[in-house]
C-alpha cells in the first residue's frame, strides 16, 4: 500500500513509518518541523527513513492547501495516517488559536483533499485527554467525552467528530485512536519521562506537580505502533479505539524508576497541580483487543530501560 503519513518527523510518526516500510509499504511523509521542539531532534528521527527508497518526504504544513493539493496530485495514496498536530496539554492553554488552526483547520484541509481525490481511508491520532477528569476508570470508548479540560483535548475530540462527519457524508473508513501517554526511544522532549530524565541526569530540579499520586497509563511505543498497524489492516467504517497498556503508574513511581535507572536522586521542585492536567488516565482496551487483536507486550519497567538506553546513547546528538 501507499500511505501518506502526516507528522512523520515526530516521535510516533517516525517509528510508524519505519515499521510500515519494514512491512513492505511505501510512505509519503509530510511534516513542517513545527518549532515545538528542535528540528535537529526531528532530523535524527528521519535518518533511517531517508535512507529507504520506499520513503519520500515533503516539508509542508498541513494547513497549506496548495502544498497538500500538490502532494495528493503527485502521489497515488491508498490510506492516510494523520498524526501531525500541536501536541501537549499545558502549552495548548497558552496558544489556543494555534492549536485550533493546526489540529482542526489542518485536519479539515487534509480531509477535503482526501475527498477531492477519492481517498477514503484514514487513521486519526486522538488522545486519552478527551476523557478529561471522568471519574469512572478504566476509560471506555462508550464513556461520555463531553467534559474536556484543556484546549488540546477539545481539539482532539473535535477532530474525532469531524472524522465522524466524513464517515457519515462521504463513507470514509476512519479509525480514531486514543493514545494513552506514549513513551520509549525518541519520546517528545516535553513529555514528563523524557523531561525528568534529562533534568535528573543534569542534576537539575524537576517540576513535581501535586503530591505524586496523579497517575498515567504509560504505553510503550512498540505497542502503540502495533495498535496503529492493526487498525490500518482492519479499517472498516467509523471506529474509536483506546490504545493503552491498561496499567497505571503514579508520578512518584515514574520518578523512582528514573532514579533507579540513572543512579541519581531527583531534586523535587514541589508545585501545585496544574490547570488542564487530568488526575488519572487508564485505558479499558477490551474493544481494541477484541476487534483489532491488539495485545500490548511491554510493561513499564522494561519500556523505561529501553527509553533510558536510548537517552544515554542519543543525548549528545539531540541536545548538541
Ligand atoms: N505522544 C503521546 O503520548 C500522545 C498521546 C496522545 C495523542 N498523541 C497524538 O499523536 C500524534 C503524534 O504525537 P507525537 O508524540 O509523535 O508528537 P510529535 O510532536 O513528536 O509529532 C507530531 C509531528 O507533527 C508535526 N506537525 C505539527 N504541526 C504540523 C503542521 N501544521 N503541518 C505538518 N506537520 C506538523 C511536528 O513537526 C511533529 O514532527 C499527535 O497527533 C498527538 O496529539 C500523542
Amino acid at each position: 500500500m501507499n500511505l501518506l503519513l502526516t507528522g512523520v518527523a515526530g516521535f510516533i510518526g517516525s517509528h510508524l513509518a519505519e515499521r510500515l516500510i519494514a512491512d513492505g509499504h511505501t510512505i509519503v511523509g509530510v511534516d513542517n518541523f513545527d518549532s515545538f521542539y528542535s528540528r535537529s531532534f526531528k532530523n535524527e528521527n528521519l535518518k533511517l527513513l531517508k535512507a529507504s527508497s520506499s520513503f519520500s518526504f515533503y516539508e509542508a504544513d498541513i494547513r497549506n492547501n496548495l502544498l497538500i493539493q500538490d502532494i495528493f496530485l503527485k502521489n497515488k495514496i491508498d490510506l492516510v495516517v494523520h498524526l501531525a498536530a500541536k501536541a501537549g496539554v499545558r502549552p495548548s492553554m497558552l496558544h489556543v488559536a494555534e492549536y485550533y488552526e493546526v489540529n482542526l483547520a489542518g485536519t479539515i484541509n487534509l480531509l477535503e483533499n482526501m475527498r477531492q481525490n477519492n481517498i477514503t481511508n484514514l487513521v486519526f491520532a486522538s488522545s486519552s485527554s478527551v476523557y478529561g477528569n471522568n471519574k469512572k476508570v478504566p476509560f471506555s470508548e462508550e464513556d461520555s467525552v463531553d467534559q474536556p479540560i484543556s484546549p488540546y483535548a477539545a481539539t482532539k475530540r473535535s477532530g474525532e467528530l469531524l472524522c465522524k462527519v466524513y464517515n457519515h457524508l462521504y463513507g470514509f473508513n476512519i479509525s480514531c485512536l486514543r493514545f494513552f501517554t506514549v513513551f520509549g526511544p525518541r519520546q517528545r522532549p516535553d513529555l514528563a519521562i523524557h523531561k525528568f530524565t534529562r533534568l535528573i541526569d543534569e542534576n537539575k530540579p524537576i517540576p513535581f506537580f501535586g503530591d505524586g499520586s496523579t497517575a498515567r497509563d504509560y504505553t510503550y511505543i512498540d505497542d502503540i505502533i502495533q495498535g496503529v498497524v492493526r487498525s490500518i489492516d482492519k479499517l472498516n467504517g467509523f471506529n474509536i479505539y483506546n490504545l493503552g497498556e491498561s496499567r497505571v503508574i503514579t508520578l512518584r513511581q515514574m520518578v523512582q524508576s528514573i532514579e533507579k535507572l540513572s543512579g541519581k536522586m531527583a531534586i523535587l521542585d514541589k508545585l501545585p497541580l496544574q490547570m488542564g492536567d487530568v488526575n488519572i488516565t487508564y485505558a479499558d482496551i477490551s474493544k481494541a483487543k477484541t476487534e483489532l487483536g491488539y495485545a500490548p507486550l511491554h510493561d513499564f519497567e522494561s519500556g523505561m530501560k529501553k527509553f533510558f538506553e536510548w537517552y544515554q546513547n542519543s543525548k549528545k546528538l539531540i541536545y548538541s
